[in-house]
């Protein structure tokens, strides 16, 4: 038998505007757990999506069982024992669990009628369910399940495949404690049948705890691969960023003033167990970083600030004047901007133009009549750089989380590569919501 259950060799993929594969490779040995590993944008999503017929690689090759092989779409992939589990899940919440979960392979009877067997399909649903331990009715509206609980079930999926090939990319985004559980538990059981599995996580402790082998990739490119024992988090975290911390930000040219631009008084969430009597001043020209560890309500309390979520009570002051946010677009008239963290998922509209996600947020104040876009006045302010890519615009959606008229923006989590793009704390007033310690100093320090 191969050493390796499967090997990428040599992958190179570009995308308008983007290299973000350049010879790349990956070794998977059968049963173990393989973790991919580098910061946002480094091409592990890409890699993958190559591997799994999704995208085209320009260069590379795919050799599974020491042979090599071909894989043109997903249907390929899962038919060579390869399955996903993706990073943006793609559910079809008004259909039962079974439905969604033998989308696009519905076991089918009388022959070559090809009728959808239904009592099959709930009866094997039923069967992966429970060797995954996870008791949902396959018959239940997908849509009425958690995130979380959908992630598990594109998890049973994944099995319900027998792949020998299984990449999870950020299946525990969205997991609860127990849910991680239940993943690790799957994932061991799987790798005592010989499975090969990536895991692609950002969390160092779940690295720590599940992972065999480590590669790290950086700005598309190959670091290296290492047995997980050998290496501390600082090591890998060193790999990944491939520079001292202290020199990832460019030095800060904005000077903090005394003028107060923004205050937030005794702010407190609807929900006992949120965010409590927050208050703090912003600054003009000032960067204001909020640390904190997970689940330490940060999004939450951004996400009250802009009226996305329920205020109990506290005030919020714009320039010494009190404002009353009960909406986004509340907070948005007066001058605050947000750019989400999950960026894809709701920070931008994917099936609309680009030039339409910039201007969205203001094509109520350009109206004709009323109720017709003004586009010729549109156009004047909506100037955008048409030759980016969707992914180069989402980095770059916070440049232009409203046209005009920004005084505050909040970003939550940027990557590496927003944080360094000029204009992104360039003279405005921004909070920022940081994932560590390191980033918070680098960034905030005077
Ligand atoms: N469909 C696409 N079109 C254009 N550019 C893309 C596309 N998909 C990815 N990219 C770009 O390729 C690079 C690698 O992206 P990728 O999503 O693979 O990173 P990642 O390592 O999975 O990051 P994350 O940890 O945020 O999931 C990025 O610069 C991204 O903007
Ligand atoms: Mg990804």
């Amino acid at each position: 038998m191969a050493e390796y259950k499967l090997e990428l060799r040599g992958v190179c993929k570009s995308f308008p505007g983007v290299k973000a594969l350049d010879n790349v490779q990956l070794s998977l040995r059968p049963g173990t757990v393989h973790a991919l590993m580098g910061e946002n944008g480094a091409g592990k999503s890409t890699l993958m999506k190559c591997l799994f017929g999704i995208y085209k690689m320009d260069a590379g090759e795919i050799i599974l069982d020491g042979e090599k092989v071909e894989i043109n779409n997903p249907d390929e992939a899962m038919k060579k024992g390869i399955a996903m589990v993706h990073q943006e899940l793609q559910p079809v919440p008004a259909r039962s669990v079974a439905e969604n979960m033998y989308l696009g392979r519905f076991p089918t009877k009388c022959g070559p009628l090809k009728v959808i067997d239904h009592k099959k399909m709930y009866e094997d649903t039923a069967k992966w369910l429970k060797e995954v331990k996870m008791d949902f009715d396959p018959k239940a509206q997908l849509g009425s399940l958690s995130i979380g609980q959908m992630q598990s079930v594109e998890i049973a999926k994944a099995v319900s495949q027998q792949a020998k090939v299984i990449i999870f990319d950020e299946p525990t985004s969205s997991l609860s404690d127990n849910e991680v559980e239940a993943l690790f538990r799957i994932m061991n059981d799987l790798r005592d049948k010989g499975v090969a599995m990536v895991y692609i996580s950002h969390k160092m402790d779940e690295i720590k705890r599940i992972a065999d082998d480590i590669t790290v990739m950086r700005d598309g490119t190959y670091v290296g691969t290492w047995p997980a024992a050998e290496m501390t988090t600082d090591q890998i975290i060193t790999k990944m960023v491939g520079r001292e911390l202290t020199n990832v930000y460019p030095p800060r040219e904005n000077k903090p003033g005394d003028e107060v631009v923004m205050e937030v008084k005794n702010l407190c969430s609807i929900h006992a167990k949120s965010f409590q009597n927050v208050s703090f001043q912003l600054h003009k020209g000032e960067i204001l970083g909020f640390g904190g560890l997970v689940g330490a309500q940060r999004t939450e309390l951004m996400e009250g600030i802009f009226g996305i979520r329920g205020i109990a009570s506290g005030e919020i002051y714009m320039h010494g004047k009190k404002v009353k946010i009960k909406h986004p677009i509340d907070a948005m008239n007066a001058g605050i901007g947000l750019i989400t963290e999950d960026r894809r998922g709701n920070g931008i509209f994917g099936c609309l133009s680009i030039k339409d996600n910039v201007g969205v947020s203001i094509y109520n104040k350009y109206l004709n009549a009323g109720f017709v876009l003004n586009h010729k006045k549109i156009n004047e302010i909506v100037t955008i750089d048409t030759t980016l890519s969707k992914d180069a615009f989402m980095q770059d959606v916070f440049k232009m989380a409203a046209p005009k008229g920004v005084k505050i923006k909040i970003l939550d989590i940027p990557t590496a590569v927003q944080q360094q793009q000029e204009g992104a704390f360039d003279k405005n007033r921004v909070m920022v919501l940081f994932k560590n310690v390191q980033e918070l100093h680098a960034a905030c320090k005077p």
